[in-house]
């Protein structure tokens, strides 16, 4: 068993506190190699905010867990070596089972999610309280899901959005003890949220949703999930270079800033990531047919991630100068 305090990690429990309190969001991040790791610790560095490392099932798998665990050490010796400290969660994105989590927290993560939304409401309660008896063991915080994204997420894909129930939020928190509870209003997975025919323009989050949600968990972190805003100027660049990524859009970012400001504490997103370095290492190929070296690649692409980082950071979360 590695403990996440012997990697200098923290849980989400202290962090959540504040975003409530100070009104805004921890950016959460999604990451499965060196670059993007750089690039999610330079950026909360520069702009002083906490963060949450986020690694999914695939990704755990992709970049294996005992280089994560090391990678994990090693962003909050990188944060102190560019001169401030911030506070650091690594978290587990989309857990499916009970085994999952478990060995995630044996290995060093500080926080973890439990999916049980897709399950029958009893089975999600069942397995949920299961990871939360094992997880506040070890103090690691958990966070549930009540409601269905569209989109895919792993390997399990909803074509419909199932909205969260607000009757049912007060009964699954109190009777699993989760820490955080992630909730459906209308944001989907992935770089196709929404289709738009020619003159629409994207729908509202169900804020109504939010807000009952609210009055019935006063002062409970809520997190969003599919909260990627497919930058229409990335999408050009990536189809201007090669691309096709076609009728793509995201959730506003005015909405996500909305939304930081409520009890929303935890903001998750991994796709406009994706399409940033998309972007740059297309430009690169598409200019210079003859690179090869992946430094020249992959250096550019780290640095549009770090920029988009830090735009998220301050202008939609809110979390700057939070850490
Ligand atoms: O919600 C899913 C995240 O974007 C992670 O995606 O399972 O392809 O790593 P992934
Ligand atoms: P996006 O696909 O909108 O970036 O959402 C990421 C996410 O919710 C990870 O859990
Ligand atoms: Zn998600």
């Amino acid at each position: 068993m590695t403990h996440y305090k012997e990697l200098g990690l923290v849980n989400s429990r202290e962090l959540f506190k504040k975003a409530m309190a100070g009104g805004y969001a921890i950016p959460a991040f999604n990451f499965n190699n060196l670059e993007q790791l750089q690039a999610i610790i330079s950026a909360c560095v520069e702009t002083k905010s906490p963060v949450i490392l986020q690694v999914s099932k695939g990704a755990r798998k992709y970049a294996n867990q005992t280089l994560l665990q090391y990678l994990a050490k090693g962003a909050v010796e990188y944060a102190k070596e560019l001169g401030y400290a911030i506070p650091i969660v690594l978290h587990l994105d989309h857990g499916d089972s009970f085994e999952l989590c478990k060995s995630c927290i044996e290995t060093g993560f500080s926080s973890v999610m439990i999916d049980g939304s897709h399950l029958p409401y009893e089975e999600n309660v069942k397995l949920t309280r299961q990871v939360v008896d094992f997880a506040h063991q070890y103090d690691v915080t958990v966070e549930g899901e009540l409601g269905v994204l569209a989109g895919i997420e792993d390997e399990v894909s909803s074509e419909h959005t199932h909205y969260t129930r607000p009757e049912e939020v007060e009964d699954f928190v109190s009777r699993t003890g989760v820490d955080s509870l992630a909730i459906s209003i209308g944001t989907s997975h992935g770089a196709y949220k929404f289709k738009l025919k020619p003159g629409e323009t994207v729908p509202p989050l169900r804020f109504d949703i939010l807000e009952e949600v609210e009055k019935r968990l006063p002062g409970f972190p809520i997190v969003l999930h599919g909260a990627s805003s497919v930058p229409q100027e990335i999408v050009d660049e990536i189809n201007r270079y090669g691309g096709k990524l076609e009728n793509t859009a995201g959730v506003p970012e005015e909405q996500l800033r909305r939304a930081a400001s409520s009890a929303v504490c935890k903001i998750n997103i991994d796709s406009d990531g994706r399409l940033a370095v998309t972007a740059a290492i297309r430009k690169v190929f598409y200019e210079k047919p003859s690179e090869f070296d992946p430094r020249n690649y992959l250096g550019p692409a780290r640095e549009k991630l770090k920029e988009l980082y830090k735009h998220k950071i301050i202008n939609v979360l809110g979390s700057a100068g939070k850490a």
